[in-house]
């Protein structure tokens, strides 16, 4: 969701700003732009709606632009259509300074009439230009002509959030950068340096960076980055390094990031879990999570969004059935809204690949203020939910560039096990020859998602015969329940195929008269216990013309005559079992999708990292 990036230094930033913009691609865009201050002292805008492929062809219609500092923008609609004159950069004033935005400006009407009343013209219907013609308003009017100060005078008066790239034809090598509850980082180069909205826009060029953090400002200059807090006071920041290699976010031969994160899993578990397993025992020591917090704990909350939220309600499932204590997963979004009942002792579970995520973060400020002890899940080291936890837990799946997720769902999947293992063992529910057995459940689990990727020819072959669906439903119960929300959930992010996941005996209470001559149904039966009943409502459904195809446990001893398909997965622990369930489904949608020609890293409207509520 919207990037920023910004370069100054010593060679063409335009070149840069690209590339930049590309690496930033994967966040979701609409339209794209940039602003370069040129020898000639003037200030170019170049924008348009649309991929980055078009802005380049401008950039190149321009002609030569000798230029070493600029800042650039992809753009997620929010105020306005996606077209030029909404994309960002946004001049102020007398077009002497550019600015680009990420987040929302709240009070941003408030602020255009009273900004309209003192002759200033809008040309877009952004929130974004109100910013860029109060910086240009109070920086005419500033007695001592310091644009950092006018930045912190602009953003006293502005409510919403943000994260700002401004330049000046002033100071024409000096990017200025502010946040306020979107992420920003500065990386640190030799004679030059760089602002973004995160790693991968800066990672070719250092591996050295700044995060700014809320109320910051930062003047970025080629030889120094100073950096304010909100009294504009100088501080001093951590100077941080880039753990991940280049490599993990390109695609390494394969066609889609999709397709290379799916094959990734296996890594991305293990990795998440096997520093965590000591001597047949779950050890935190990172996070805070102590025995004494969880045997305490009254309540387990989970709070996540999309694909975060369905590992949550995974987790919720496990853990009520692993350590007997109450757990409630919910929509991040809602949370505020629902009131919840939140006690002191009570633990929060806040799932987040990106860590950014605003409603999962206002969530998570909520449940901590009444007294919980918040662990976060979180892929991105340093994020802000990462940050702002009480503890956190990493799941180490690498850089994810394909929107939807799939390796991070899955390290979060593993990440909730060692929750759920170590509570129980903490409450008293599992010994410790149950915790080092569980534990070596755990340590396996990694070889038996390799073993579920075999199934990718098959899935591959499913994916021609049934790309022509105009509706699927995924059925299942408990956690099949759950795996197959996220199974729907991928299918129609990325292929536009309408789906829903229904618990397996709920669809005859309505949903059942959608079920007509060729509709698909994925069947998920993982859970021993409940394979008759849900080889009973695959019958309800075949009765009615629905082909099935069904995802089975090793172990599936159920009549599976009615289905057309069934692939079966490895052996493995009930409790354990969305793990691998998932990863057909995972393999489904992208096949479909690359069937349909989808644009499966980028589906439209999405955003990897929603940082808007
Ligand atoms: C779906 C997907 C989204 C995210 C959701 C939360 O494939 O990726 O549903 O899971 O937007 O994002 P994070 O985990 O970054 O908070």
């Amino acid at each position: 969701m919207c990037g920023i990036v910004g370069f100054t230094g010593r060679e063409n930033a335009l070149p840069i700003l690209i590339k930049g913009l590309h690496a930033l691609e994967y966040r979701g865009y609409d339209s794209a732009g940039i602003a370069a201050i040129t020898k000639e002292g003037e200030l170019r805008v170049i924008k348009t709606r649309g991929r980055i492929e078009a802005l380049e062809k401008k950039v190149l219609a321009a002609g030569d632009i000798d230029c070493t500092c600029g800042i650039g923008h992809t753009r997620w609609a929010t105020h306005g259509e996606p077209s030029d004159a909404n994309s960002h950069p946004h001049l102020g004033g007398d077009g002497k300074i550019a600015v680009v935005h990420n987040g929302i400006i709240e009070n941003y009407l408030e602020l255009r009439e009273h900004l309209t009343a003192r002759g200033y013209v809008f040309h877009s219907e952004t929130d974004t230009e109100t910013v860029a013609h109060l910086i240009a308003d109070l920086h005419k009017n500033s007695t001592d002509g310091d644009i950092v100060r006018t930045v912190l005078r602009a953003i006293h008066r502005v409510r919403g959030s943000y994260a700002l790239g401004v330049v000046s034809l002033d100071r024409p090598d000096e990017i200025i950068a502010a946040r306020r509850d979107n992420p920003l980082v500065i990386g640190l180069g030799e004679g030059e340096n760089m602002i973004a909205s995160d790693i991968t826009a800066i990672i070719r060029r250092t591996r050295k960076y700044i995060i700014l953090d809320d109320n910051e400002v930062a003047v970025v200059r080629p030889d120094e980055v100073i950096v304010y807090n909100n009294f504009g006071e100088r501080i001093e920041k951590e100077v941080r390094t880039v753990t991940w290699d280049l490599s993990a976010a390109e695609k390494g031969g394969y066609e889609h990031f999709m397709i290379k994160e799916i094959m990734e899993q296996p890594r991305a578990i293990s990795d998440t879990i096997r520093p965590r397993l000591k001597d047949g025992e779950i050890v935190f020591e990172e996070n805070g999570l102590t025995d004494d917090r969880m045997a305490n704990a009254k309540h387990v909350h989970i709070i996540g969004c999309g694909s975060a939220l369905h590992a949550g309600i995974v987790g919720q499932r496990v853990i009520e059935s692993l350590c007997r204590v109450r757990c409630t997963a919910r929509v991040a979004s809602e949370f505020r809204y629902e009131n919840p009942i939140i006690e002191p002792d009570d633990l929060c579970i806040v799932i987040s690949q990106s860590g950014e995520t605003a409603d999962t973060l206002a969530a998570m400020r909520q449940a901590k203020a009444a007294g919980a002890f918040t662990v976060a899940i979180v892929n991105v080291v340093s994020s802000t939910i990462a940050r702002e936890a009480d503890g956190v837990l990493y799941t180490w799946a690498g850089p994810e560039i394909s929107v939807a997720t799939t390796k991070a769902y899955s390290a979060q999947l593993s990440a909730l096990y060692l929750i759920a293992g170590r509570l129980a063992f903490a409450r008293g529910l599992m010994d410790a020859e149950q915790h080092k057995a569980f534990c070596a459940s755990l340590a396996a689990l990694p070889d038996l998602v390799q073993k579920t990727l075999e199934c990718k020819e098959q899935m591959q072959f499913l994916a021609t015969r049934y790309n022509n669906r105009a509706s699927v439903f995924f059925l299942g119960r408990g956690l099949d329940y759950a795996a197959a929300m996220e199974a729907s959930l991928k299918l129609k992010e990325i292929s536009y195929i309408h789906s829903e996941a229904y618990a397996a005996g709920e669809l005859k209470h309505g949903t059942i008269s959608l079920i007509e001559d060729g509709t698909l149904v994925v069947a998920l039966a993982t859970q021993h216990e409940l394979y008759e009943k849900t080889v009973s409502n695959i019958r309800e459904v075949t009765s009615r013309g629905a082909e099935v195809i069904l995802i089975a446990g090793a172990d599936f001893t159920g009549d599976e005559s009615a289905c057309r398909y069934v692939v079966r997965l490895p052996e493995c622990p009930a409790i354990l079992s969305a793990s691998l369930s998932i990863v057909p489904l995972q393999l489904l949608a992208y096949y479909i999708a690359v069937e349909r020609s989808c644009d499966v890293d980028k589906p439209r409207n999405l955003a990897k990292s929603v940082t808007v509520e």
